[in-house]
């Protein structure tokens, strides 16, 4: 959470910094800061989003280093106050730091018994404090820096200045991600490429306990004991232009439709018709090594678990090897045993979620064998695990996730075709499977001309304060990821359910207020589900079906049709209705849809 973003070089940073800053919005949006040095520091902080910052910075705000940031609240309310950057009590030094500072209390209480007056409620700020203690004694600003975040426990991605130094800015990183961006005569630094693409592609990626000085012509990196340390740029082949809306209201309506190229994506090159398996060079494993584990453990966050369970069915479905999915935030505080015949797959869409990264980090510790699911490539995620399947969805800007879903989806279909045909899936069955995979796209296109009358269904449904979701076996992911979506960008309260136990407890809310939308394929559960529809039309519930044809009786007020695929294939498509119809009830109730309250896309705390 938090996004950061840092220039030196000969032009006016305010601007490059604020308009870095829009681009790391999807990060953290209460409240944004900016700083510039020039004969002195001059701060602009503001509650509020970066387009509020913007309008507070006057047009003389002249200085060619500073450094920026954009805000998801931790230690203290989202204020003008708690907003960074943190300056020390001289203003002679400026911090932003995305991260905790878990040892914040008791560093605070120390500097507070010395004399110190805070200012914010902030971890940050101790940081400028120690800084600005240190940075007389010392003979840099780096050597300060380090000898300041050797008190520190906790995690860091931190961009800092010094009034007396107007060339350089030290960042340094510890858990939370810092890129460094290499132009001409001039040097970048921000929590994520997005923010750097507009002016270089060229980027180096900062290890945890490194530390970066930079000044116009150039860096120098350095280990946390103090020897610098060798990198190599890399060549980032992500265009400015994919962090536009292209046209559309929203990044998420931008990012549903997108779907059928980033589907296509995921699959290129990967199908093989000739064995009729799927070609995965990035996962590092020989068919040997491939047959070696017994269980597959999936673990990720939030949507990514959710199309994590869609992976665990296909992969016991298709390869028969007894697979399942938790939440990577309750994995890693369980003491969780890692098991050498267990196979684990991270997932995640940013590649840089904390808990995730925490749980690979364990699992490795423990002599794991660890894959990744990952859309952002050179991640964190994506460098600390063994191998794994890039998505190649490009960038996801919109806070909920909706095409990195599909992507996973798909990338889990692949692993599980590959792992099958390693074991006992058949020639035949693997034929299926790939040219079921094939058809995704154009089917995807095909739900996608539903567009307007899911809006009008949207409308309809998002009169009520609260929805049922249900589903059974393959339906049920699709049904949390469907409830999820809803909440979190329409802030309908929303609950799935299996559908098989809705009557051991949660039919009690069923009634004309409380719509259900059922996830009903067309596979051996139908009549089952068809048995859940009738019990809820009996107790008056209004039922809004998502399935692949009209139920023969009347027991749907409402169906949405989507095309048929493989059984196993059949929940990735069933899951796009319900992204559009969040997003429509979102836009419907007039919510942020690209930036809901309280969230934030890269979740880099615990
Ligand atoms: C946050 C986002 C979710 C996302 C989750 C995992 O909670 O709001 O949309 O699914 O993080 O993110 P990841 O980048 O690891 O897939």
């Amino acid at each position: 959470m938090c996004g950061i973003v840092a220039y030196v070089g000969p032009k006016d940073a305010a601007p490059i910094l604020l308009e870095g800053l829009q681009r790391l919005e999807y990060r953290g949006y209460d409240s944004a800061g900016v700083v510039v040095s020039s004969k002195g520091l001059k701060v602009r902080k503001v509650k509020g989003r970066v387009a509020d910052l913007a309008k507070a910075v006057p047009a003389r705000f002249k200085g060619t280093l500073g450094i920026g940031h954009t805000r998801w609240a931790t230690h203290g309310v989202p204020s003008d106050e708690n907003a960074h950057p943190h300056l020390s009590a001289d203003e002679r030094i400026a911090v932003v730091h995305n991260g905790i500072i878990e040892n914040a209390t008791e560093l605070r209480a120390k500097l507070e018994a010395d004399g110190v007056v805070f200012k914010s409620e902030t971890d940050t700020e101790t940081l400028a404090h120690m800084i600005a203690r240190t940075v007389e004694e010392t003979s840099s600003l780096e050597e300060a820096v380090r000898k300041a975040l050797k008190s520190v426990v906790g995690t860091y991605g931190i961009a800092v200045i010094d009034a007396e130094r107007p060339g350089e800015v030290v960042v340094a990183r510890n858990g939370s991600p810092i890129v460094l961006g290499i132009g001409e005569k001039e040097m970048f630094a921000a929590s994520d490429v997005a923010a750097l693409v507009r002016y270089t592609r060229q980027v180096v990626h900062l290890e945890d306990g490194e530390l970066a000085v930079l000044k116009a012509d150039g860096f120098h990196t350095f280990a946390s004991g103090g020897l610098e340390t060798a990198k190599e740029p890399l060549t980032v082949d992500v265009e400015a232009g994919h962090y536009d809306t292209g046209g559309y209201e929203h990044y998420l309506l931008k990012e549903i439709s997108e779907q059928p190229e980033t589907v296509a994506r995921t699959l290129r090159g990967r199908l093989d018709d000739r064995f009729h398996i799927a070609h995965l060079g990035g996962l590092n494993m020989d068919a040997r090594a491939t047959r070696s584990f017994r269980r597959v453990k999936i673990i990720g966050c939030g949507s990514a678990y959710y199309s994590g369970q869609i992976g665990a069915q296909l992969i016991e479905e298709l390869a028969r090897i007894p697979a399942d999915a938790e939440p990577a935030s309750e994995f890693r505080y369980r003491n969780p045993v890692v098991d050498p015949d267990t196979l684990y797959v991270a997932i995640s869409q940013s590649g840089e979620t904390y808990d995730t990264l925490a749980a690979v980090q364990e699992l490795k510790r423990k002599g794991g064998r660890v894959i990744g699911i990952v859309n952002a490539v050179g991640s964190a995620i994506a460098r600390e695990v063994d191998g794994g399947i890039y998505l190649h969805a490009g960038p996801e800007v919109s806070v909920a996730s909706t095409k990195a879903f599909t992507s996973t989806a798909v990338a889990f279909a692949l692993l599980a075709l590959h792992f099958g045909r390693v074991h006992d899936l058949s020639p035949a069955d693997g034929r299926r499977i790939v040219d079921g995979l094939a058809k995704l796209p154009d089917q995807i296109e095909e739900i996608l001309k539903q567009g307007d009358r899911i809006r009008e269904l949207a409308r309809k449904y998002a009169t009520h304060p609260s929805l049922m979701f249900v589903g059974r076996v393959r339906g049920y992911p699709v049904a949390r990821e469907g409830a999820q979506k809803l909440k979190e960008i329409s802030y309908i309260h929303a609950e799935a359910y299996p559908a098989s136990e809705l009557k051991h407890g949660p039919l009690a809310l069923i009634g004309p207020e409380m719509p259900t939308v059922a996830v009903v394929p067309d596979d051996e559960l139908l009549d089952k589900n068809l048995t859940t529809l009738g019990e809820i039309r009996t107790r008056g519930g209004n039922v809004l079906m998502i399935g692949h044809r009209e139920p023969e009786a009347k027991l749907a007020d409402d169906v949405i049709v989507v095309p048929k695929n493989e059984i196993e294939l059949d929940p990735i498509l069933l899951t796009i209705p319900l992204q559009l119809l969040a997003y429509h009830a979102a836009v419907a109730l007039e919510r942020d849809v690209d930036k809901p309250r309280n969230l934030a896309k890269s979740v880099t705390v615990e």
